[in-house]
């Protein structure tokens, strides 16, 4: 117990100075609870506003597919790199390093593989979230297709557990196999995620996606897409970013560059920087020749 004598008094009360009430940087996270905000504030960078996510989950779909078959060779030394890394529970526990102290955007629903249909999924236990320490969980949802209301379920199921314990979801856009990445469709389907409460989105780069980041009302990050070569996959970066982006969650642009860690490097400078894609492309090439 402490001393209940001979303590000082206290008197800096500075009552002409009045204590701030700061808003939250990210856009329409202002009202969410602490834990939720510190949670978002390790995954986008304060000053900037925006994240560089490096994707590597995509062999819950389709097996080791190129870049991530030996992910402890390709993977691991890209981390350092990342303002957050989504994966996984099966790649975190088997080659991220826990000392890694990257937020963890974790694969959250889980289901059928591209060797049958996409979509149909279901979430795993909260617990095993908190078990491993996540920042964020990421769910498929396939506004238009077959699957449709079984992937809104379980967001609204995920938005729901999360909530619980202060953990953010993002909402993944999946495209279903009859639709057409336009605007039209991207900005439906990154709507119906925020308005079902998703607190972030992923969703793809399309002609008018400034429309689909305005009409966004939570932060929106990029997903990659399909291997580009480098320069136009910076180019989409920054293209994404000055039309309303808050950052990437980029996987095989970044895996399946010539040189990974000269790319995840060149989009960092798009991403916090607003570099042009030259100068990020002339950085690439750089970094890629001093090897
Ligand atoms: C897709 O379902 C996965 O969530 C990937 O993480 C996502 O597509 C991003 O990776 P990429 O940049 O390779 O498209």
């Amino acid at each position: 117990m402490p001393d209940m004598e001979g303590n000082k008094d206290a008197k800096q009360y500075q009552s002409d100075v009045a204590q701030k009430t700061e808003g939250f940087f990210l856009k329409g996270s202002n009202s969410l609870e602490w834990g939720m905000k510190d949670r978002l504030a390790r995954i986008f960078n304060p000053v900037s506003g925006h994240t560089v996510m490096l994707a590597f989950d995509h062999g819950y779909i389709m097996g080791p597919t190129s870049g991530l078959e030996r992910m402890d060779l390709t993977i691991v030394p890209l981390i350092e790199y990342a303002d957050c890394i989504m994966c996984t529970r099966g790649a975190l526990r088997t080659i991220v390093p826990p000392t890694a102290g990257k937020p963890v955007s974790l694969r959250y629903s889980a289901g059928t593989t591209v060797l049958t249909e996409l979509n149909d999924e279901c979430v795993m236990d909260i617990e095993e979230a908190i078990r491993i320490n996540a920042s964020l969980l990421a769910v498929m949802v396939a506004v238009g297709d077959r699957y449709e209301a079984i992937t809104i379920r379980n967001l609204t199921r995920t938005v729901d557990l999360g909530s619980r314990f202060g953990i953010p979801t993002l909402g993944v856009t999946a495209i279903g196999k009859d639709m057409t990445r336009d605007a039209r469709y991207l900005s439906m389907a990154s709507r119906v995620c925020a308005e079902n409460g998703a607190h972030v989105v992923k969703t793809y780069y399309c002609d008018g996606f400034e429309k689909v980041a305005a009409t966004c009302p939570v932060p929106i990050v990029l997903a990659g897409g399909k291997k580009l070569p480098e320069l136009d996959a910076l180019e989409m970066a920054y293209k994404a970013i000055d039309q309303g982006a808050a950052g990437v969650d980029m996987g095989r642009n970044i895996f399946q560059a010539g040189d990974p860690i000269a790319m995840i490097q060149a989009v960092r400078a798009v991403v916090h920087d607003m570099e042009t894609p030259d100068k990020a492309y002339d950085l690439y090439n750089t970094l890629k020749n001093q090897k």
